[in-house]
């Protein structure tokens, strides 16, 4: 069901710091952040030649990442996303299976405005789990 790793997804507490070691320590490349008010966090893409790199600032008091840069300071990797052709038979599937959707169980639109889910790392070995359309 799973297809390509759309992108692995790191919390950090400084945005524009991180951005800066992915671009001049590691020489890559970095698109500009995005403001994702929906989802809580600002957003900058690192894309390599085969996924991206999420990197994520809390954005707002009631951001969903807050909590997990209070238990990570320096930050950490927060989340995986996979591609799925069809997010609405995945969550069917899922759900079938026992694995928890989180929230409403109806997709979001994510940073790439696609639709998207998030899975519970209690289902899937300790690993917040983000499901997009491709
Ligand atoms: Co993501």
């Amino acid at each position: 069901m799973i297809g390509r790793l759309n992108h692995v997804a790191i919390a950090v507490p400084d945005l524009e710091a991180a951005a800066a070691t992915y671009r001049q320590v590691l020489g890559a490349n970095v698109l500009p952040p995005q403001a994702e008010p929906d989802h809580g966090v600002t957003v900058v893409f690192i894309e390599l030649p085969n996924t991206k790199i999420e990197l994520l600032e809390p954005l707002g008091e009631a951001s969903p990442i807050k909590a997990f840069l209070e238990k990570n300071p320096s930050g950490g990797i927060h989340h995986v996303c996979y591609e799925v052709d069809d997010i609405l038979a995945a969550r069917d599937h899922l759900k079938s299976t026992g694995a928890r959707v989180l929230g409403t169980g109806e997709p979001k639109i994510g940073a790439h405005g696609k639709p998207v889910l998030f899975l519970h790392p209690k289902d899937f070995n300790g690993t917040l789990v983000e499901l997009e359309q491709a």
